[in-house]
């Protein structure tokens, strides 16, 4: 996810692109730029980092032109340098190019380009339509080389585009990633968002998929790529300025529990090989062989991270057939881990910057293991410093808790679990099982957030207690201790996360009537040894929220209240089961007043010991 802002109109450019920047930040912050109609000429700065770095490069400069594009990057290919930062421009220095979305068959298209003699200056797969449009920019206008250039590229797309040689015009186009185009009075805004746009005007025409927009001094055109012209509704927004930064949402953590289909969807795009039954990571190319080798995986991340490579354990050593453990990276190098060049070390971490997850994968190299990572932040730390590695893809996760970035580094452990279980034992028919049912999980957590509202209630509920337990087992084990820390963090509700067999030998002495749980009793291996822990939980007089497996109308008799999740493959059941348990946290916390993307003492990235 990366943020685009575009500005034309009767006022001076360079501040409202700042400002748009700004507000566009949280779709990706490690480098932005802009480049501006000025003197007949365009002038591009670009800026390392966040917004605030270009800010400081502007300094006291009194840029006057009223025309240019700005974006602010969120790297998916190439790291974040100077280079690779945007607007791109093709090998005259004429065509200035800001994107957002993923060229998927750039590499083709880079390859064809550079035989024709097209020289690139950055990483990325978005510099490949800067050369295309540059390509068809001959006698034809500018919109016209864009549209053509668009025809040729596969994948998402959203893009402005400015031309020093027609520098009164603007062309901007989507297909997959958001534009909205700002109507102000003799002034026009395109943005990703409309947090860029909302102070200058409140009526938006929302560009759709295949849509292009021709922006002007006087006015605007909206077209498809086959150049027919398109009457477009003007909106009025009637969000504030705070409201559109979330889309809406009233958190970001809302919106990023709401953002877990496609989340997840992106983490598996790309990279399922349907008929073999088996998958294709592209990051692990380099290691593949000897990952063959490879006997045994530790697993090190901190936090929710940790939680899933929880699951991950049970999923390798059940599917993939390899011995798999799970280490706190807080303690890895504290103690003597016995690893060898037959070991990988795979760390799991959103950031890419957690202090202690990065300390166990240098302790995991000088000891001569793999270190391989599951990273959402590209070029962060850890996905520099491990040998290979997979992104995740999930786009920016501003609030603290993490939500969206757990069910996609689950996602991850499954694609994960087909790759090194198809070079080992496991067959296409269960490979191609677990990628048939990775792909159902988009639309059974879209079922569950429509249960936001029944949620809610419960939360209400139930907001007088201090006190709970999280019960689950064997897959849904970690997924209690997930929704344990979920609610402490988020709502500073104390509770504990617990394997439901291990209730008896000691925690059960806390169950009375003040003292709820929260059972994951989903219909799998060892529901009938679930249910007898309900049981004795009833049996003491405590009362039980159930997460269930639709249908079961038996566990109704037993329990207080019922969140009903789909059915799945039992090892992908911790991605459904732990939507309602965050949404839970999420409205304890905001019953109770408090602001959940800011949690009191925490931060988004611990780079500290
Ligand atoms: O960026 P990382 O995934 O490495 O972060 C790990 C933990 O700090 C993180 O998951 C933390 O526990 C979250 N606040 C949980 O919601």
């Amino acid at each position: 996810m990366c943020g685009i802002a575009g500005y034309i109109g009767k006022n001076r450019a360079c501040p409202i692109l700042i400002d748009g920047l700004r507000r566009l930040e949280y779709r990706g912050y490690d480098s932005a730029g802009f480049a501006l109609a000025e003197d007949g000429g365009v002038v591009i700065l670009k800026a390392v980092g966040r917004v605030e770095e270009l800010e400081k490069q502007v300094g006291e400069r009194d840029f006057l032109g009223t025309a240019g594009i700005a974006h602010t990057r969120w790297a998916t290919h190439g790291k974040p340098s100077k280079e690779n930062a945007h607007p791109h421009v093709d090998c005259r220095q004429e065509i200035f190019l800001v994107h957002n979305g993923i060229i998927e068959n750039y590499k083709e298209l880079k390859e064809s380009l550079k035989k024709r003699g097209h020289r690139f200056s950055s990483e990325t797969d978005s510099e490949v339509i800067a050369h295309l449009i540059e390509e068809y920019y001959g006698e034809d206008s500018l919109e016209e080389a864009v549209r053509k250039a668009l025809l040729k590229a596969t994948g998402t797309y959203g893009i402005a585009v400015l031309s020093q040689r027609e520098p009164n015009k603007i062309v901007a186009a989507r297909k997959g990633s958001p534009l909205i185009l700002g109507v102000g009075k003799d002034e026009f805004i395109i943005a990703s968002d409309v947090a860029a746009i909302i102070r200058y005007t409140d009526r938006v025409v929302y560009l759709n998929d295949g849509e292009m927009v021709v922006i002007g001094r006087d006015g605007y055109e909206v077209s498809n790529l086959e150049r027919t012209r398109i009457d477009k509704r003007v909106d009025r927004i009637d969000w504030s300025v705070e409201k559109a930064e979330k889309q809406g949402f009233a958190y970001f953590m809302l919106k990023e529990i709401f953002e877990q289909p496609e989340a997840i969807k992106n983490a598996i795009r790309g990279r399922v090989l349907s008929a073999d039954g088996n998958v294709k990571l592209g990051g692990l190319d380099d290691v593949r062989e000897r990952l063959r080798e490879i006997n045994r995986l530790v697993i090190v991340a901190c936090g929710t991270a940790y939680h899933a490579g929880l699951v991950g354990k049970y999923m390798l050593e059940e599917y993939a057939g390899i011995r798999a453990d799970i280490e706190y990276g807080s303690e890895f190098r504290y103690r003597k881990p016995i690893l060898d060049s037959k070991t990988a070390v795979l760390a799991v971490s959103q950031s890419g910057e957690t202090a202690d997850t990065l300390a166990a994968v240098k302790e995991a190299k000088n000891k001569g293991a793999l270190a391989l990572g599951i990273v959402n932040a590209v070029g962060s730390t850890i996905a520099r410093e491990t040998d290979a590695g997979i992104y995740n893809h999930a786009g920016p996760e501003i609030g603290v808790a993490s939500t969206k970035a757990f069910t996609s580094q689950l996602s991850i452990l499954a694609l994960l679990t087909v790759f090194l279980g198809r070079q080992r034992e496991m067959s296409c028919v269960t490979g191609k099982r677990i990628l048939n049912e990775l792909a159902e999980i988009e639309r059974h957590i879209k079922t569950i957030l429509k249960q936001a509202k029944e949620i809610e209630k419960i939360a209400r509920k139930y907001s007088g207690f201090n006190n709970f337990l999280y019960l689950g087992r064997k897959y849904n084990y970690p997924i209690a201790l997930e929704g344990a820390l979920k609610i402490k963090e988020i709502a500073y509700v104390h509770a504990e996360g617990y394997p439901f067999g291990e209730m008896k030998h000691g925690s059960i002495a806390l169950i009375d009537e003040n003292f709820p749980s929260i059972a994951i009793v989903t219909k799998d291996s060892v529901y009938e040894k679930t249910i007898s822990g309900v049981q004795e939980i009833k049996a003491r007089g405590g009362k039980i929220i159930a997460i269930a497996t639709s249908g079961d109308k038996e566990i109704k008799k037993l329990v207080d209240d019922v969140i009903y999740i789909p059915k799945t493959l039992e090892m992908l059941t911790p991605m459904i089961s732990v939507v309602p348990l965050q949404l839970l946290a999420y409205y304890f916390g905001v019953q109770k007043g408090l602001d959940v993307d800011k949690p009191r003492n925490l931060a988004k990235s611990v780079t500290v010991e």
